[in-house]
């Protein structure tokens, strides 16, 4: 049977604690090696895939992740449906830290990163693909589901992609507050559009961990990172437990 569901984890899940592994599954790509080895196995007994973002040793800053060659390894690797976790920084009051929400919508702010396979070489052809919903509804709603069913509250929001692997500014921060974004992350762009060109569903479990650079005053990031994220991931863990079909 082909393997159909995916799991990118990012900071704070550089590997999936449910997933028996069964296989690794070593690929290069016409566009270089992704980021680790596929890991494919069972998760209560359905078939995933689990791939670290930053490497297995959490190595690879964002702008440096081989994103092409991630989503193009699943997409080989017969993967259909993408959830990709992201740690981000909250905006809006309503997304506390260790807080989840499955975002609406995206708000590009990164440069300089490798975003597209149609890159005018010899064959890749010129696509527009649309992206005025940058993310699978289907999955999206899925996801909702699930977490209704483990009990987790669930937010939504715009997710603003910033090119790190600095924090920003506050200043940075209140334009993209009025920009309408309601948490901010490092990871989610150029991949969703990826997935988008490859025709894979893609969504995203977004984790709060802090308040970002001065939403709430002068705070210590790293000390808020510290305190919520395992309360975030074990939110993130339940979700996708009650995702997988049984
Ligand atoms: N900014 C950008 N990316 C992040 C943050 C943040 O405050 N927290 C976690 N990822």
């Amino acid at each position: 049977m082909t393997t159909k569901i995916a799991v990118i984890g990012g900071t704070g899940m550089n590997q999936w604690p449910g997933l028996e592994i069964e296989r690794r599954i070593e690929l290069t790509t016409p566009y270089g090696a992704p980021s680790a080895p596929l890991l494919e196995g069972r998760v209560y007994g359905t078939r995933a895939i689990f791939l670290a973002r930053h490497g297995e040793g959490h190595k690879l800053p964002p702008h440096a992740i081989n994103y092409r060659a991630n989503l193009w390894a699943l997409r080989e690797a017969g993967v259909q449906s993408i959830v990709a976790i992201a740690a981000v920084g909250a905006i809006a009051p309503w997304f506390e830290p260790g807080a989840v929400a499955v975002p609406q919508d995206i708000v590009d702010y990164t440069w300089g990163r490798e975003h597209t396979y149609s890159d005018g070489r010899e064959g890749s052809g010129l696509e527009h693909v649309e992206f005025t919903e940058p993310y699978s509804e289907r999955l999206r709603q899925a996801l909702i589901e699930a977490a209704g069913r483990a009990g987790v509250a669930m937010g939504a929001g715009i997710h603003g992609v910033t090119q790190g692997p600095r924090l920003e500014s506050s200043a940075e921060i209140r334009r993209m507050q009025r920009d309408g974004c309601d948490m901010v992350g490092m990871t989610g762009m150029p991949e969703a559009a990826l997935a988008r060109e490859l025709k894979l569903d893609y969504a995203c479990l977004a984790v709060s961990v802090n308040w970002a650079a001065g939403v709430m005053g002068l705070g210590d990031i790293h000390a808020e990172i510290h305190q919520s994220i395992e309360t975030g991931m074990g939110r993130v863990r339940a979700v996708l437990a009650e995702s997988l079909p049984r």
